[in-house]
């Protein structure tokens, strides 16, 4: 069985006031919460915060149930990489999660399938868990491309991972979900998750049946309880409602 995983994505959003605010708010409202077990297994949640916050949040976080991680990583280790934080920077910084290939990224920044996969490589090898994003374009989803696009990008980091795959979480976030209303069916959901665990189990069974699949895209406390009950989604990765302590904190709650 595999845990319940709930990660938040803040994006470019926060200020320290309202940071200290909502973790404040959602360690003191969600000590059950956090500590609920889920399929018998204490449920993992995390939040992803830009790198200038990394520090104060991982101040406030420390000792407690809820892990920190960044929203990129470079895929080199240290040089002349302007602008650039590698994953040994994120760790000391107490990162235990990074996401690597969100859609943002791959839209915005023309990361590839290649870059990706080696940006999870340099978080493995910094002991971090990447959290490797998948995803097809609204495009691409109208035309029916929707499993062709995510089983290339998985196979990009499956090719470059070989085993350690088994120490990854996959997220599937249709980029037409992403802060638009807009959520797949969870019998739709679920055909794609159960795809990439398939596209896993042809490489390692083993792995396949430990790696959490994660749903990401306009995720919210009212509609995740039907998303999060199939059986192949083992989580949430959650944009907007990670913002709000107590929209996140209901949105666990509705995964347990
Ligand atoms: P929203 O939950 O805001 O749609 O964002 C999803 C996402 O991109 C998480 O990585």
């Amino acid at each position: 069985m595999r845990p319940l995983t709930i990660i938040g994505n803040w994006k470019m959003n926060g200020s320290l006031a309202a940071n200290q605010q909502m973790l404040e708010t959602l360690l003191t409202q969600g000590t059950q919460t956090l500590e609920s077990r889920c399929h018998d297994l204490p449920i993992r949640v995390g939040l992803c915060v830009p790198y200038p916050y990394l520090p104060q949040a991982h101040h406030l976080l420390k000792n407690t149930k809820v892990a920190l991680g960044a929203q990129d990583v470079s895929d080199h280790p240290n040089g002349a990489f302007t602008g650039d934080v590698s994953a040994t920077m994120l760790q000391e910084l107490g990162c235990a999660y990074v996401i690597v290939g969100h859609s943002e990224r791959r839209q915005y920044h023309q990361e590839n399938d290649t870059l990706v996969a080696r940006k999870a490589k340099a978080a493995l090898q910094a002991h971090m868990t990447p959290i490797i994003c998948v995803g097809e374009t609204e495009k691409e989803y109208e035309e029916g491309k929707t499993l062709v696009v995510v089983r290339r990008q998985l196979q990009a980091v499956i090719d470059l991972l070989q085993g350690q795959i088994a120490s990854c979480i996959i997220a599937y976030e249709p980029v037409w979900a992403i802060g638009t209303g807009k959520v797949p069916t969870p019998a739709g959901a679920q055909e794609v998750h159960r795809e990439l665990r398939l596209q896993l189990a042809t490489f390692d069974a083993e792995a396949a049946a430990k790696v959490a699949i994660l749903y990401g895209g306009s995720l919210k406390a009212d509609n995740a309880k039907e998303l999060l009950a199939m059986p192949d989604i083992d989580g949430g990765l959650v944009g907007g409602a990670s913002l709000d302590a107590h929209e996140f904190l209901a949105l666990c709650q509705a995964g347990i």
